[in-house]
Parts: structure tokens; C-alpha cells; sequence
């Protein structure tokens, strides 16, 4: 089991998280799978009430006597683990960058037991996760040439630094801290692909390290400014120096990169004084969670030293790659909560939509859309887009439909009478704010992108192990819900900008062989096609379905998902990570040539250590630790 920041669960505060059940509700919520096969005669009733959201779409069988056509034309890969990565025969899988590996043509050599906050900082950092792609111009016929643009979400201790202990803090200095520090962030590395080969271009002049500490920012939006955001740092509420716990993010149409700060709770230590009156807030962020010591060096990650700073994270940052010296910008009109992924869509009149997930247990849906519209041909009128808008939170209704909740000061619940003065409080205390709307606690919501084919938009439930059953309600059918579910969004008129829209779960995930899952899967699905704990989607070039996933029940992966037509509904093994880690990033050339995974904390584990991971993936030598790396995988 690996332990990340935001995993420790005590400091959660009890949130109402309950809903008037209605009948729709109640009957939903005992339609676990086996009762749904046991009562099939109440199936036509159910349909004909339009209570068909409630069931997985995916349940519906392929005609009889027809062998439908996977669009996913690959052998499927067996169900393996292990101390090495797999991918499906016909394919190969080659390490592009790891841990540590050089940026710049000044880059200190990767001494693993000899790490420093100096020489980090110049390396590529540790645990990635989202991958985005920006193409470059080609230099040669034949050449492709691009950005991959990497976030760095946190620092696995135990597997970075010999003397790491979880019984003391002795093994704590300013240096450990520094690294783990510098190994947050970000990167934007140039690659280049040669001879059917890609490798990275160390010392061009767009590379880049983003750092958690040390790369200036500016907070812009609504609450740019605010008194809430000032420090003793930063008087102003405009300047912070760094981003911490990146997840999940997105590439937007003008070539910009979202990066979303996640468990940012994690970087903070400290007590609030007596009655300090961002308590509630805090709490409701899970701060201070502890899960770093950086506070005992850096006083802006101590409460008790700057009880704001927490509120200067948790933001989704915009990133330009095009322009190494340009200064990242934290977009506060985009709302603070743990954020996973920041996928982009021009809509059908020019404005922008962002879909956004709040990664906690009964936390909600969100999307952004913007005041301006996108032009195509003025590049630099985007740049601040993302600085104007409205933010919604989703409701999930047992009818099948979704309303987008807008975010606005002064409107419905959202008044100085709850102490809301105006938008930036809004933005800065999003939660309580989409709690009051009544916006629909879910079960985690991960990655949420809309396919450039369809339009339709997928909302990837990674899990909620608490969810009771007087908890459940049709848009999160399962009480314990350990192998979590894919929520399909049709926005209304196929409009991203609508207020509501419909919505169906396409899968429930989990062993539909194992009537105790409660899973449910197209019935073409195979031992090897099914799985839990979905965390990233990407679209490829056709509008297949991509979903990698973090805690599947034995390894993690990749898997190909059907959306349309018969086989809706089917998932099929693609790749598998090595012991340990997760998959993260998938992302494809626009040619659809290679695809590039990240693949995050190998070797992690209850009882893995720097001196015995659980792999030395990707090196396998006996002094390497296992490295955080990006693959690519192209046909063999
Ligand atoms: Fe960083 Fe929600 O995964
Ligand atoms: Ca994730
Ligand atoms: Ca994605």
C-alpha cells in the first residue's frame, strides 16, 4: 500500500454529506447488481419510470449472432504483475526521462544517495503524473519535435532518502526538505523523435523546472489580492513562490498547460492560534495534514508562523511552455479545492469550458466557462482567459439529469448572511460554498474530459470506502465503493456552456465475475478487460477512450474502454505498470503514433525503502532506486 499526501482520513471534518432520498433514490440504492439480474421483470417498469441512469449502461448485450468489432485492435494483455512493466504483444514500451535524469546541459549527474535541493532542482523531478504534448515544428522531413509538459505530485520519501523512517523525524534536515521540495513542480522538456526513436533534447532552451518552492507565480482572478491570500511574505496576496501536489491537469487550444495543486493539505504543519478565524476553513481543506516537515525551515508552510498560506494553494496554475521565462499564473477564477485535471473544450460559440474534479471522498464536480471566447487567431488575446468567467458545481439528479450550479457571490445562498463577502471569499472557500448550493457529493472524482468526438463528457469515480448506505444515491449507486465508476455527462444540445445536461454511469468497475463487486461491464468484457479504481482518461485521435488507473486491485494500468455502439461498455488491457506504481498521463502524438505514459512511484509499498523497493524499475541495478519515469509506447 503506498501512503500519499491526502491519505490520512482523521483530520477529514464531518460533512453533511446526506440527501433526502427520494423513491428513485431508494430503489436505486438496492439495485445492487445481483438484484438488478434477480428482478429483470422490473426492468421494463424501472425504464419506463426514466429511472434508467441508475443502472449501468454498459449492462446491454451485443445483438445475437453479430460478433461486433472491438475498435481496439490490439491482443489483449493478461491479467500480470511484476517487478517490470507490460505492455500488449506488437507493441513496444521504451523509458523516455526518469528520476533525476539531466534537463540542462549543466545538469549534475543522479547520485541517488547523495541527493541535494541544488542538484534536484536542475533534474527531472520525482512522481509524475500528468503528461500533456505541445508539437514544435518539425526540423527535418520526417522529424516529429515537441513539448511534453510533466507535473511532479509528491515526494515518496521512503524511497528517496536512506535513513527514512516512519517511527521518527531525526531522519528530517533542511536538505531532505529542500529536495522533496524541489522534486515537486513541474517540468517542460523537449523531445524529439529520430529514427522512430524518441529521446529527450537536454539543454534545449525550452526546458524547464518548475519547482514547489523557488519559481515565482502570480495569483491572478478574482481573488488575486484578496486579504485572505496576504502573507507576511507577500503583503500584496498576489506572489507565490512555488506549486505543491500537482496532479492532474490539461493542454488548452492556445497551447497553454493547466496544472492542478491537489493535497496541498499535505504541506502544512503547525496549530492556528485560538479561534483563528480561518479555522472552519482549514479544516474543511484538511489542513494542517503534516504529511511534510517543510514548515520547520520555510515558515510558509507552518499555520501557527502564516495562517493564510494555505489559502495560496489548491488553485489550477497555468503554465505557458511556449515561453520559458514566462512566469506561471494561479487562476483563482477556477475555484481552490484538491484539484484533479483541468481538461479544455471551445465550445460551439467560442467560449472556453474547463471540467474540473475535487479529489476527496463526497467531494463534487465542477466546470469553468469563460467570459471571453477563444481566438483562433490572436494567440496571445487567450492568455488570460481562464482570469474571467463563471465557476458551476454539479448536481447529479435521479432522473438522469445535471444541473451546473453557478459559483456566485450574492446569488442564492452565497451572502455575507454565511459569511461570504464577496467572490474571492467564494472562490477561496469553494467547498463550503458548493456544499450550500447543493451540489451532489461524489465519490471522489478524478480526471473529468469531454471527447473531442462525441462531445460527451466522462467523470472517472476513482473510489469512496465510506460511503454508507443510507449514503448512496444514483449518480454514486455503492455503499463501500473500493472499485469506484465512470460517469457519462451529454451536455444539453451538446452545448459544454449548458447549465444541465444528462447523465448515465457507463461502468461500474470492479470483477463482474464476482457478483460481491456489484461491478458492471458490457458482458464481452474479459478477466484481463475489467478494472478498479479508474483515475485518467485521454481521448485519442480517433475518440477511443483511454482510462489509467491508481490502486487497482493487483496492478495498475492502462485499458482501452468502449463508448459507442455494442461493445459500450467493454474495457480491454493494454499496459501494466510494474510493482507498486500507478499509471498516470496517458497522452498520444496528435499523429497517434506513440503513446506516452507516467508512471508514478514504482516499488512503493506498506514495507518498501530506498535500500528494498519493491522494484528497481526502470534500471535494475542493485545501487538505483526505482525512478518515477514517462514511457512511450509505440507499435514494435
Ligand atoms: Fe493525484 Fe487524485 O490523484
Ligand atoms: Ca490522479
Ligand atoms: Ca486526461
Amino acid at each position: 500500500m503506498t501512503r500519499k499526501p491526502g491519505d490520512n482520513d482523521d483530520w477529514s471534518v464531518p460533512r453533511d454529506t446526506s440527501i433526502s432520498p427520494s423513491l428513485a433514490d431508494v430503489i436505486s440504492a438496492r439495485w445492487s447488481r445481483r438484484e438488478f439480474v434477480r428482478a429483470g421483470a422490473l426492468l421494463s417498469a424501472a425504464v419506463s419510470l426514466g429511472l434508467t441512469s441508475q443502472r449501468s449502461s454498459a449492462a446491454k448485450s451485443p445483438a445475437v449472432g453479430i460478433a461486433p468489432q472491438s475498435r481496439f485492435d490490439f491482443t489483449e494483455l493478461k491479467r500480470v504483475t511484476g517487478e517490470d512493466h507490460a505492455v500488449a504483444a506488437g507493441y513496444r514500451a521504451d523509458v523516455l526521462i526518469r528520476w533525476g535524469d539531466p534537463l540542462f546541459a549543466d545538469s549534475p549527474p543522479f547520485v541517488p544517495h547523495h541527493l541535494t535541493p541544488e542538484t534536484q532542482a536542475r533534474q527531472f523531478g520525482y512522481n509524475n503524473d500528468f503528461l500533456g504534448f505541445i508539437p514544435l515544428p518539425a526540423r527535418d522531413a520526417g522529424q516529429l519535435r515537441g513539448l511534453l509538459c510533466v507535473n511532479h505530485e509528491y515526494a515518496s520519501s521512503n524511497l528517496m532518502f536512506e535513513d527514512f523512517s516512519w517511527l521518527t523525524t531525526g531522519w528530517i534536515s533542511e536538505m531532505t526538505c529542500g529536495v522533496e521540495l524541489a522534486a515537486h513542480g513541474g517540468s517542460v522538456v523537449e523531445i524529439e523523435q529520430v529514427n522512430e526513436m524518441w529521446r529527450v533534447v537536454t539543454g534545449s532552451p525550452f526546458n524547464r523546472r518548475i519547482l514547489g518552492f523557488g519559481t515565482p507565480m502570480q495569483l491572478t482572478g478574482p481573488a488575486a489580492g484578496h486579504q485572505r491570500l496576504k502573507t507576511q511574505v507577500d503583503p500584496g496576496g498576489t506572489h507565490v513562490n512555488g506549486m505543491i501536489s500537482n496532479c492532474a491537469g490539461g493542454i488548452t487550444a492556445w497551447q497553454t498547460w493547466l496544472s492542478g495543486e491537489e493535497n496541498f493539505n499535505g504541506a502544512f504543519m503547525g496549530e492556528l492560534a485560538e479561534g483563528h478565524p480561518e479555522a472552519r476553513n482549514h479544516a474543511i481543506y484538511g489542513i494542517p495534514e503534516k504529511f511534510y516537515r517543510w514548515g520547520l525551515f520555510y515558515p510558509e508552510f507552518d499555520v501557527s508562523k502564516e495562517p493564510r498560506s494555505p489559502n495560496r494553494f489548491g488553485w489550477v496554475v497555468e503554465i505557458d511552455p511556449l515561453d520559458p521565462a514566462s512566469t506561471p499564473k494561479k487562476r483563482t477564477a477556477l475555484g481552490r479545492f484538491k484539484h484533479e485535471g483541468a481538461e479544455s473544450i471551445v465550445a460551439k460559440d467560442g467560449h472556453v469550458v474547463v471540467y474540473m474534479g475535487d479529489d476527496e471522498k463526497f467531494e463534487h464536480v465542477y466546470k469553468f466557462v469563460s467570459r471571453d471566447r477563444f481566438n483562433v487567431e490572436d494567440r496571445k488575446s487567450n492568455l488570460d482567459l481562464l482570469d474571467h468567467g463563471t465557476l458551476y458545481t454539479a448536481r447529479f439528479d435521479a432522473d438522469g439529469s445535471v444541473h451546473w450550479l453557478p459559483l456566485v457571490h450574492g446569488q442564492g445562498p452565497l451572502t455575507a448572511q454565511n459569511q461570504f463577502d464577496d467572490q474571492g471569499d467564494v472562490l477561496i472557500e469553494v467547498r463550503r460554498a458548493a456544499d450550500l448550493l447543493g451540489a451532489t457529493p461524489m465519490d471522489r472524482p478524478e480526471d473529468i474530459q469531454p471527447s473531442p468526438v462525441t462531445g460527451k463528457v466522462y467523470v472517472v469515480l476513482t473510489n469512496n470506502d465510506e460511503r454508507e448506505s443510507e449514503q448512496v444515491d444514483a449518480a454514486n449507486p455503492r455503499a463501500d465503493n473500493v472499485f469506484g465508476h465512470i460517469v457519462e455527462i451529454t451536455e444539453e444540445r451538446g452545448d459544454h456552456t449548458a447549465k444541465r445536461g444528462r447523465w448515465e454511469i457507463l461502468i461500474r468497475c470492479g470483477d463482474p465475475a464476482d457478483d460481491d463487486h456489484g461491478a458492471e461491464w458490457n458482458p464481452t468484457t474479459t478477466a484481463d478487460g475489467w478494472f478498479g479504481a479508474p483515475d485518467n482518461i485521454a481521448f485519442d485521435r480517433t475518440g477511443r477512450m483511454w482510462i489509467s488507473t491508481d490502486g487497482n486491485d493487483d496492478s495498475d494500468g492502462l485499458w482501452g474502454v468502449e463508448t459507442e455502439g455494442p461493445l459500450r461498455g467493454t474495457g480491454k488491457a493494454f499496459y501494466r505498470a510494474p510493482d507498486g506504481a500507478e499509471v498516470c498521463g496517458p497522452c498520444f502524438t496528435p499523429d497517434g503514433g506513440s503513446l506516452f505514459l507516467a508512471i508514478q512511484h514504482p516499488g512503493d509499498g506498506l514495507f518498501s525503502s530506498y535500500s528494498s523497493p519493491g522494484t528497481r524499475w526502470p534500471d535494475f541495478i542493485d545501487e538505483m532506486p526505482a525512478r518515477p519515469s514517462v514511457v512511450v509506447i509505440r507499435k514494435a
